[in-house]
């Protein structure tokens, strides 16, 4: 099991798998918990958000805690066994009903329709800005979520990011409350206008003459979980915190961080539709298919030359910028370089000039293309995350299962997740840049390719990454850990 940061000044930055739970009894009482998110894979995936939520709530399910997960019904899901409830909300907020019934992959699940929350795209406009009523949608779906709560009375609530956040203005403050913070980049504040509308606490939610969200959840949920150990470090700061740093600070103790997981069942070598031959740490011959399969993807020759991939969201967040100017040095190395991803048009438009220019180096695939991802990490030997911050992080994770050694920046879950391979010789799983900056990326790029040229140093380091556990398991552990000792 993993381990749930209280005390950060004693956090060694690399071990996070120690217990948490000691002292606390495991009861054989059923928990029955109300989950509510913005995304949630495979129904709604846009990033991060929608792995992390239907991980858990899977996990959590496979270890008996009832999950009603309540999710935006954004359209185009058709359920099994459908029944409609209404919900008694506010004018502000509805109406509003909810559609509950079975979906083939991820089970029960309550979809939330409130005025406007139907679109094409959960946040985006056809021309990528954002809806125009964006705080409206998830404030009446975030309200929509509390008269649930009220209607139900869970053992607790279990609320994820800002567009869940304002459930906890109108939730009766006597059932415990668990808020996750994936991305505090993004914290849906809006005017003041809000604070007597979305519930009798809505006061907590003031925040420099408007209304915030995260800053109201933060100060009212029993327990705010980051989603890796060192992130909770982060979040604390002034350069962490995204202004809500103080606010954090706060509550103290009530701040934990539990590492996220990834499907397990979906990221799997030993039996991956999407690759040409299965692999394992105890067999990697299968492996070299894989590798000549991507070259070919790709366009380059198999000269022996190393070969390193990034599969990405196209944000700022994600510092592909930093690379750039890597990729004219990459002869250098040498080594090459593949990127795969979306977003930004300006970033997606640039790194195809650069494609076009340095072609026998360098190759950008735009889009998301999950069967070529589960490829490009079977067939690379490097796989290079340079994010400017990184709440968890799931690709660095995916990316080991399949044996492609991560190069990752100093920040939020890459620390917790790859400790460096020169600092640790025999626990290292990778290589850490100290900084998101061009000159730390160029040296780390160094040292993984002068360490990963030998061929015996790579297949070491290959096998050990392959064999840690990433599955939810302990995470959904930990989860339950709190949940217990809150409701207790
Ligand atoms: C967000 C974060 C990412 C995290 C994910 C799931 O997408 O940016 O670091 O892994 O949420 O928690």
């Amino acid at each position: 099991m993993r381990r749930i940061v209280l005390d950060r000044t004693s956090e060694p930055p690399d071990v996070h798998r120690v217990s948490v739970s000691r002292g606390l009894v495991d009861h054989n009482v059923r928990v029955r918990i109300t989950f509510a998110t913005a995304e949630l894979a495979p129904l709604v995936s846009v990033g991060g958000l929608a792995a992390a939520a239907s991980g858990l709530v899977q996990a959590l399910r496979r270890a008996d805690v009832e999950v009603d997960v309540l999710l935006p019904d954004y359209g185009g899901v058709t359920l099994d066994s459908e029944e409609r409830i209404h919900l008694d909300l506010p004018d502000w907020a509805g109406p509003g009903s909810i559609r509950i019934g079975d979906h083939p992959a991820i089970g029960r699940v309550h979809l939330v329709d409130v005025p406007g929350i139907t679109r094409s795209h959960p946040y985006l406009q056809p021309d990528g800005r954002g809806w125009l009523d964006n705080t409206e949608r998830f404030l009446r779906f975030a309200r929509a979520v509390a008269a649930h709560v009220d209607a139900t009375r869970p053992d607790l609530v279990h609320l994820n990011d800002w567009h869940t956040a304002t459930a906890m203005a109108a939730i009766d403050a006597s059932i415990p409350s668990v808020l996750s913070l994936h991305n505090l980049a993004h914290q849906g504040a809006t005017g003041a206008e809000w604070i007597p509308l979305i519930g009798e606490r809505g006061h907590h939610f003031e925040w420099w003459g408007g209304m915030n969200p995260l800053s109201g959840a933060i100060a009212l949920a029993d327990r705010i979980v980051a989603v890796s150990p060192n992130h909770v470090g982060e979040i604390l700061t002034p350069a962490g915190g995204f202004g809500l740093d103080g606010p954090l600070r706060d509550r103290g103790q009530a701040v934990v961080g539990v590492l996220n997981g990834i499907d397990t069942e979906v990221w799997n070598p030993s039996a991956d539709p999407a690759l040409p031959a299965a692999f394992s740490p105890t067999d990697l011959s299968g492996r070299q298919a894989s590798r000549v399969a991507l070259l070919e993807r790709l366009g380059f020759a198999d000269d022996g030359r190393l070969l390193a991939v990034c599969v990405t969201r196209l944000t700022d967040q994600k510092g592909i910028d930093l690379l750039e100017p890597v990729v004219p040095l990459l002869d250098e190395f040498p080594l090459r370089l593949a990127v795969l991803g979306s977003g930004e048009r300006d970033l997606a438009d640039r790194l195809a000039v650069l494609g076009d220019r340095f072609g026998d180096r360098f190759a950008f695939v735009e889009g998301y293309d999950e069967s070529l991802a589960h490829l490009m990490f079977a067939g690379a030997d490097l796989f290079v995350m340079p994010s400017r911050f990184e709440p968890c992080g799931l690709a660095q994770m995916q990316a080991m299962r399949y044996g492609a050694i991560p190069v990752v920046t100093a920040v939020g879950g890459l620390v917790d997740t790859v400790p460096d391979a020169e600092r640790h010789p025999r626990v290292g799983r990778g290589f850490i840049a100290p900084e998101p900056s061009v000159a730390a990326l160029v040296s780390t790029l160094h040292r993984a390719v002068r360490r990963c040229g030998d061929r015996r140093r790579l297949e070491t380091l290959r096998r050990r990454v392959m064999s840690v556990d990433w599955s939810w398991d302990a995470p959904a552990a930990e989860y339950r850990a709190i949940y217990r000792h809150l409701i207790d």
